[in-house]
């Protein structure tokens, strides 16, 4: 006999647990199925986001910037500090633990919420009476129906044509956040997201890192003006980054990959490496959905397709996150789940692709929300651009950390908040004033007029706010 419910969600990463969790919250009868294991086979949610994404290259982040910090800048603290030794297996176990810690506070939650979790792989079957037939391979097989489905399947690493991930000697980001020993030579495949977060990891922990990238511009969706700024900092680090290259065929051994490329100028490389990661886009998961059973429309590239309210083409079912159009975020995964529970129940979800932060855990960290300044350029809209640099930021000289500035772009002749453009200290947390000012349409003015303390790196943000209409007073 099926089990029956209002809504089963599939995939427990970010956009199916919140979605799952908001759907239970108003009321309604919810299931959610997951197929993410721990080593030793038990259910693991919260999906590339906890497991292999989000959680523990943050985590990775964070112990190697300390390890960074104490070998090249405590001494300036006058903080002497002998014989420091790296213990990488610590410092990977460590990551383990954290990303254990959210697997099962997500269980956690979801049976607060009375949330039925099924760990396993779920299908569609066929549309029957009282809904959709979902059918769950795990150890103990299950048969569900529901009223309405919620697709959360997420993302998988793309891998370059003729060569798979053998997460020994050619990385996924799974790999690249278990390299069991500091490999001396790490190549990475493309400067997005991932090559430039754990390019950085490996480096402050003693790899001689190259980065590979196909687009001639670095970072070319972010601020010309901060991608300028990010490229010469990460450079001055040591991470070798060459743009505009065109990848050959790689080889790759148990002990080596070599990489033969042509560089921007036109002359062919050779580079070998002891590792590679390749970190060039996320393609959508599907497999083993049943998609094709019961006519999922799904776009050229394999997203599912859904149109402005996350509803695909079959009734009552509804796709969030990864597996649709839009940033491969987690943050734009939960806001489309908690939208489409609220639009399941009634009510009026609503997410704000325009209000989306993004943020790059570099050091310094980028971030950014709204048009930059190539954007506005494009479309001819008139506009007034302040800026302030946190080398006249107070407490980024206490902290030692003055690198960057933060810009503001507001309307030439409203000044509504158009875009803010963040490279420096903190980043990562002081995007949240933009985000809250642009959501409210606010004006640079009106971040100017609010009481900063002082001393804080935000103050940064007022500053620039007062750039805009230029009448800065530290600067
Ligand atoms: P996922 O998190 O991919 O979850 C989908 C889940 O569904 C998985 O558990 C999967 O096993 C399961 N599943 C798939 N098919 C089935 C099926 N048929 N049956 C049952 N279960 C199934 N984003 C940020 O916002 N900030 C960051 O700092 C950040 N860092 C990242 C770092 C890395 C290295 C990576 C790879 C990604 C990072 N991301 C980050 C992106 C973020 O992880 C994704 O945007 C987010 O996880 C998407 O959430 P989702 O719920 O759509 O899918
Ligand atoms: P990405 O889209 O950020 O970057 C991929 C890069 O690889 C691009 O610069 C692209 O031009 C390049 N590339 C593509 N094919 C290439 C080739 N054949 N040779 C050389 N370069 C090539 O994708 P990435 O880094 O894999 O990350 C995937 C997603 O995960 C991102 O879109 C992002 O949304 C998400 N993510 C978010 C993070 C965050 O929010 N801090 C952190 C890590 C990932």
């Amino acid at each position: 006999m099926a089990k029956q419910f209002d809504v089963v969600v599939i995939g427990a990463g970010p956009g199916g647990y919140i979605a799952a969790i908001r759907a239970a919250q108003l009321g309604m009868s919810v299931a959610c199925i997951d197929a993410w294991s721990t080593a030793d086979g038990k259910p693991a949610p919260g999906g590339a986001c906890t497991n292999v994404g989000c959680i523990p290259s943050k985590a990775l982040l964070q112990s190697s910037e300390y390890y960074e910090q104490v070998n090249e800048h405590f001494e300036d603290h006058g903080i002497d500090v002998k014989d420091v030794k790296l213990k990488l297996n610590k410092l990977l176990g460590r990551k383990d633990s954290v990303v254990k810690e959210n697997n099962e506070g997500i269980l956690y939650l979801l049976k607060k919420n009375k949330v039925t979790f099924f760990h396993g792989m779920g299908s569609f079957v066929a549309h029957v009476d009282g809904g959709w037939s979902i059918k769950v391979a795990g150890k103990k097989d299950e048969d569900l129906v529901s009223k309405h489905v919620i697709i959360a399947t997420g993302s998988s690493p793309r891998q370059l044509p003729g060569l798979p991930f053998d997460e020994e000697q050619v990385l996924s980001n799974d790999g690249a956040l278990r390299i069991p020993s500091v490999p001396k030579k790490l190549g990475v495949i493309g400067a997005g997201v991932i090559g430039l977060e754990l390019g950085s990891v490996w480096r402050r922990l003693g790899s001689e890192v190259t980065v590979l990238e196909a687009m001639p511009d670095f970072l070319a969706a972010v601020d010309q003006q901060v991608a300028k700024e990010a490229q010469k900092q990460l450079a001055k680090q040591g991470l070798d980054i060459q743009t505009g290259v065109k990848i050959g065929e790689i080889k790759a051994t148990s002990k080596s990959v070599t990489v033969p490329y042509t560089d921007a100028k036109g002359e062919a490389q050779t580079l070998t490496f002891d590792k590679l990661i390749v970190s060039i886009g996320r393609v959508p998961n599907v497999e083993g959905l049943g998609v094709d059973t019961v006519g999922l429309k799904r776009d050229e590239r394999g997203f599912v397709v859904v149109d402005d309210e996350c509803k695909t083409n079959l009734p009552n079912v509804w796709a969030v996150g990864d597996v649709v159009r839009g940033p491969m975020l987690a943050h734009k995964a939960e806001e489309e789940g908690v939208a489409v529970a609220e639009r399941i129940a009634g009510q009026h979800g609503h997410v704000n692709f325009d209000t989306i932060p993004f943020v790059i855990y570099t050091s310094p960290e980028i971030s950014w929300v709204g048009k930059n300044e190539q954007q506005l350029k494009t479309e001819g809209r008139a506009y007034k651009a302040g800026s302030f640099p946190f080398m006249a930021n107070g407490r980024a000289r206490a902290l030692g950390d003055t690198t960057g500035f933060v810009k503001i772009l507001a309307d030439a002749k409203t000044d509504e908040v158009l875009g803010v453009h963040i490279i420096g200290p903190q980043a990562s947390e002081l995007i949240a004033e933009a985000v809250t000012i642009m959501e409210f349409r606010g004006a640079a003015e009106d971040i100017a007029r609010i009481c900063h303390a002082h001393p804080t790196l935000s103050e940064s943000l007022k500053e620039a706010a007062l750039a805009v209409d230029k009448r800065s007073l530290n600067f």
